[in-house]
């Protein structure tokens, strides 16, 4: 089948929120989409790569007439993709040259809590470099860098602070996909801001607790953009990395595509759509087939009705791949009848937010799990509908499968690994979580404002028998 409508639920949109800052099409030429640059190794071997990552200031030409002030990793807005294999060993040195601290935040891959993942108790102060490194044993997924500093991480990510990870694996690069970053294997980062005077951002004027949002689409730190379309299909890597947006996503002539992968992996099957609509901090790949299309036509992606990006369709190669049947065979965990299933709730809005009634603090930890145990996890948004919003769930180190949505199946696109899951108002979201590195990870709905304003919590995970590890954990009062 071609799904035809978005799977949320419609009455939860960010357009019935009283804040609610729809799009409009920016006074700004088309602009070439910007491409982020692939960050390269300072040096590599078979085994290992080092690379060097610096959180800085910039400016940015966004806007016909001043420069914006921005920040970025490696570059003035955004910051270089960073392509890791897995099964490799990775250093990086993380530099700060900001004037205030922050954090590398590693979202959706699997390393080690609280400080190499890079949560709010992995502080680089201003001047600073601090080194972690890791190896990846997950399965290739499209994830992303940002900044995460308890309790200014919307500030931050709003500055610019956040970019595109790329995990790849053997299997990944087996299949018959696009490939080519840049070419027909395409980032997306969607993101929405206000221009005031000057062309700059002011996050303090547009703060809303429930979410910053503002009206121009930028996307990959592009207004307007064009894409010159130069093979039959794309591969588009999809990013939420919107403070609070939901993306409302459809091609002009309702062309159908199709999805490949969620958040953390590979989906089982691709799904074929022609709407798709991501949370927060959510990731969907897609594959898009121009066949029916010449050099010289446009096709637009819109959110709702605004154009996101023109791709200007070129002369092409006729491309007979056809895509497989069976991306990726998901084994689920193995629940042992005797574990307890975790109740998790996500209330209020606004100022209210919490999760299971308390605001999150930096000392407190607030569950705890076995490593290598599987556990379900019911997460239940107690927003009603009239008022509520979807809050999107995520969890540090992690895969999760999603098993239910008040006991239903699943959305068809969700039966891959995830790091984040849309919850809608009055709904309880099954998880299926495991862990397998001891650590300390938050988990928080991913409205970046409502993360910041406490609706998050964490967990250590433990190995069982072994004496319980010591974590130094930051507090606001020693920040
Ligand atoms: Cu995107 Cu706590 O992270
Ligand atoms: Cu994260
Ligand atoms: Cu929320």
């Amino acid at each position: 089948p071609v799904y035809d409508h978005y799977f949320f639920d419609e009455s939860a949109y960010n357009t019935h929120d009283g804040g609610y800052v729809p799009l409009v099409v920016a006074k700004a030429p088309a602009t070439p989409l910007k491409i982020p640059a692939l960050c390269q190794p300072d040096q590599e071997t078979a085994t290992d790569a080092w690379y060097t990552l610096e959180a800085q200031k910039g400016e940015s030409q966004l806007l016909p007439g001043a420069k914006t002030q921005t920040w970025g990793y490696n570059a003035p807005l955004l910051g270089q993709t960073l392509a890791f294999p897995v099964g490799k060993h990775i250093h990086v040195t993380l530099k700060n040259a900001l004037d205030e601290l922050t954090t590398f935040h590693w979202h959706g891959l699997t390393v080690s809590g609280p400080y190499v993942d890079g949560g709010c108790h992995a502080p680089v102060y201003p001047g600073e470099s601090k080194h972690i490194d890791f190896t990846l044993d997950q399965p290739a997924a499209t994830t992303w860098l940002h900044a995460h500093p308890c309790p200014s991480t919307a500030e931050q990510v709003w500055h610019g602070l956040a970019a595109m990870v790329i995990v790849h694996d053997q299997h990944e690069a087996s299949l018959p996909l696009p490939h080519t970053y840049g070419v027909d294997d395409i980032p997306l980062i969607l993101q929405d801001r206000r221009f005031h005077a000057d062309n700059q951002w002011d996050y303090h004027a547009d703060y809303d607790p429930d979410g910053v949002q503002g009206p121009t689409a930028m996307i990959n730190g592009t207004i307007n953009p064009v894409f010159a379309v130069t093979t039959q299909k794309l591969r588009l890597r999809l990013l939420d990395g919107a403070n609070r947006r939901e993306w409302r996503l459809h091609f002009s002539d309702d062309l159908a595509f199709t999805q490949i992968a969620g958040d953390s992996s590979l989906l089982p099957k691709p799904v074929r759509m022609t709407r798709l609509m991501l949370t927060c901090a959510e990731r969907a790949e897609i594959v898009v087939d121009f066949k029916n299309y010449h050099a010289g036509d446009t096709v637009t992606l819109f959110s709702d009705d605004v154009p996101l990006v023109q791709f200007q369709i070129h002369d092409y190669t006729p491309d007979t791949t056809v895509l497989p049947d069976q991306l990726l065979a998901i084994q689920a965990p193995v629940v042992k009848p005797d574990t307890p299933v975790r109740k998790i709730v996500m209330s209020g809005m606004d100022e209210t937010v919490a999760i299971d009634g308390k605001k999150f603090n930096m000392q407190r930890i607030d569950a705890t799990q076995a490593v290598g145990l599987a556990q379900y996890w019911d997460v239940t948004n107690t927003n009603d509908m009239a008022n509520g919003m979807v809050h999107p769930f995520h969890v540090h180190g992690t895969e999760f499968l999603v098993i239910s949505r008040n006991g239903q199946a699943p959305y068809p696109n969700e039966h891959g690994y995830k790091d984040t899951v849309g919850v809608n108002p009055g709904e309880t979201v099954r998880l299926l979580v495991r862990f397998d590195l001891p650590g300390v990870y938050m988990y928080h709905c991913h409205i970046i404002e409502h993360e910041d304003g406490g609706m998050m919590a964490q967990i250590q995970t433990y190995e069982p028998g072994k004496p319980l590890p010591t974590y130094h954990l930051m507090d606001m009062t020693t920040l």
